[in-house]
């Protein structure tokens, strides 16, 4: 098989998704296609940019779809109608509960704005700029049951200057994320290929 098709998970912005579609349409992202958008927030950018760019889209709040369980059985039926293979968490602000774990143990993947394990879950830029050092990072790690707490795949340092404030941190924090997820999507999407063709 020559792709491997990845569902990307966001639930706001979506900076990070809409690279991966981009680098895709510019042949970047090779062995990866972006087959789907899953996304808790239907009213968010991500979901209204895969829509623009004719990705299929899944998009409903946890309530809408009969609570956690029921969403993601929901989610993993259109995952594994679309032959997905890697899922990508970009900015995916749900915990991943133990329907979505058990059908793709080992083949999850989250992107999370802080050189993990310092400053797991919420506002890690915030808890960086709190803590007064100088530097912080980008992580990509397997997901497990444990927030922010996989395997770590790969990471990126990125210095905080004494001027930083949110934004700019963000800004470069950003700039980092958009450099390694690719390059990891890529890898581990080489992994499950060379794996399969065993
Ligand atoms: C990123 O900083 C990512 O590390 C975190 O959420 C943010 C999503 O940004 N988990 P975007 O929506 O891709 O712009």
């Amino acid at each position: 098989m020559d792709k491997v098709s990845i569902a990307v998970f966001a639930s706001g912005t979506g900076s990070n998704a809409r690279h991966l579609i981009e680098l895709e349409r510019a042949n970047a992202l090779h062995p990866a296609h972006v087959a789907v958008l899953v996304s808790d927030q239907p009213q968010c950018q991500a979901v209204a940019f895969a829509r623009l760019a004719n990705i299929p889209v899944w998009a409903k709040k946890h309530k809408e779809a009969g609570g956690k369980e029921a969403f993601e059985r929901a989610v993993v039926s259109f995952l594994q109608e679309h032959d997905v293979r890697l899922v990508v968490l970009a900015g995916y602000m749900r915990l991943v509960g133990s329907v979505l774990l058990d059908a793709y143990e080992g083949r999850i993947i989250n992107l999370h704005p802080s050189l993990l394990p310092t400053f797991k879950g919420l506002d890690a830029i915030g808890q960086a700029l709190d803590a007064g050092i100088q530097q912080t990072g980008v992580t990509v790690h397997y997901v497990t049951a444990g927030l922010d707490d996989g395997p770590v795949i790969a990471q990126t340092p990125v210095a905080i200057k004494p001027t930083d404030t949110k934004e700019t941190l963000s800004a470069r924090i950003h700039e980092a994320e958009h450099e390694l997820l690719p390059e990891v999507v890529r890898t581990v999407c080489l992994l499950l290929k060379e794996n399969e063709d065993k």
